[in-house]
């Protein structure tokens, strides 16, 4: 695909104009929104109103007057709809890592002890497979991690309590069928905790057509919601009222403002808030959501995956066509695909080397270390389109022909990689 099909392709897209919502520097193809999400236009000016009226002029008055307070529960209703929940069974609260360690350990309470394992995949993000150990060790369980997905059904046996998967994987960008693994962890007797980290936003999911038994998932990635954006959690209205999540914190209680010196869980999700919410985070967020709503006029997540599903395969089939040697980690299936791409370099490429190349040439993507390496490249169907990908690829191709990545500033590591 050269640069003027690519651009007869987004002159054709009906979700084009979403693009304008988002302020992205000029000369720079930005494919990371699965790491962190884009600024919208009007997010700053939003926070600001946050600050200086809301916060400045309303005080302390504001958790009243401007909503702050029902912020976790309305941030949780608008975001429904895109996780296959209803209204009212999200919370957006603290971090995904946090939400995992509350659903899991509620997840093993309701095992009351039968069951101890948890059964994951050793590919999973590691925070999830670090909570995980945790939890399992606090409940004199263990974590037993499957090496490859097809493992995953054997490890389902009469110990496993929990089956907790990413829907899809952070470093390959395969999808799991959550309906099938689901009904496999039911009919071994375990529930199904969901990590919706890369898909809520971008790929369609369906929490009460598959009845999941608990999701979470970050507020910062497709969702846009800003750095270290609150994350959310759902758990299926039939285990409301069963067990007590674990960090019982004064916003979960029933009566709050009563402060009553016992526990009293609030009914349904909102036992699942702990403390004082990031009014000005959250703020972000529900501005993020707005491009939601526009996008749900223009077709809604069928329109958004379609979309993000030919994103991917164009440039699967350009970085095939033009990057001798690379090897592409993500499936061709488009079931099996979520809303990224994947590849590793030939060895004698330092993949580190080539993403830092791409970067100083305004091509945004990241790199993941492992075995392989990969280089990872996330299309967000609400402002990513066509001509991102036949630029990324041009460069690509051209970094890896030349060699140019193969310099002392590419090739130093910093931080976050
Ligand atoms: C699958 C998955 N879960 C969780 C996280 C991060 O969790 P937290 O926001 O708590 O750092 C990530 C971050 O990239 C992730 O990819």
């Amino acid at each position: 695909m050269n640069l003027e099909d690519a651009q007869r392709l987004d002159a054709a897209d009906p979700l084009r104009s979403l693009r304008e919502f988002f302020q992205l520097p000029d000369g720079i193809t930005y494919l990371d929104g699965n790491s962190l999400g884009a600024l919208p236009k009007a997010t700053p000016e939003r926070i600001q109103s946050a600050v200086t009226q809301e916060w400045g002029q309303g005080l302390i008055k504001s958790w009243n007057t401007a909503g702050w307070i029902d912020l976790p529960r309305r941030l949780g209703d608008r975001l429904a709809p895109w996780l296959g929940a209803r209204p009212g069974e999200v919370l957006v609260a603290d971090s995904t890592s946090v939400n995992l360690y509350k659903v899991l350990h509620a997840a093993l309470q309701l095992q009351q002890g039968q069951r101890r394992v948890i059964v994951s995949e050793r590919s999973n993000f590691p925070t999830d497979n670090y909570i995980a150990q945790s939890v399992a060790r606090a409940h004199g369980g263990e974590l037993v991690l499957a090496e490859t997905p097809e493992e995953i059904a054997g490890l389902m046996d009469e110990r496993c309590a929990v089956l907790m998967l990413t829907h899809v994987n952070y470093r390959t960008g395969r999808m799991h069928d959550m309906g099938l693994l689901t009904r496999w962890a039911h009919q071994a007797g375990a529930l199904a905790v969901w990590d919706l980290a890369h898909s809520a936003g971008a790929v369609p999911i369906d929490l009460l057509g598959c009845a999941a038994d608990f999701a979470i998932g970050c507020g910062y990635k497709y969702l846009n919601g800003g750095p270290g954006a609150p994350a959310f959690v759902w758990m299926h209205p039939r285990h409301e009222g069963q067990v007590w999540q674990p960090l019982t914190g004064w916003l979960g209680h029933a009566h709050p403002f009563d402060f009553d010196s016992e526990y009293l869980p609030a009914p349904g999700i909102q036992q699942y808030q702990c403390g004082t919410p990031p009014v000005l985070s959250m703020t972000a967020l529900d501005t993020a959501l707005d491009v939601f709503d526009a996008a749900q006029k223009l077709g809604g997540m069928k329109a958004l995956r379609a979309k993000s599903l030919a994103l991917t395969e164009a440039f699967i089939d350009s970085v095939e066509a033009r990057v001798p040697g690379a090897i592409i980690a993500t499936p061709r299936e488009a079931a099996l695909r979520g809303s990224q791409a994947s590849f590793s370099l030939p060895k004698g490429v330092d993949g580190y080397a080539v993403m830092q190349a791409l970067i100083a040439r305004g091509v945004i993507g990241d790199f993941r270390a492992g075995t392989p390496e990969l280089l990872r490249f996330g299309f967000a169907p609400l402002y990513n389109g066509f001509a991102d990908v036949a630029r990324a690829v041009d460069v690509l191709a051209d970094i890896v022909a030349s060699g140019s990545w193969n310099a002392p500033q590419f090739t130093s590591r910093a931080k976050v990689t």
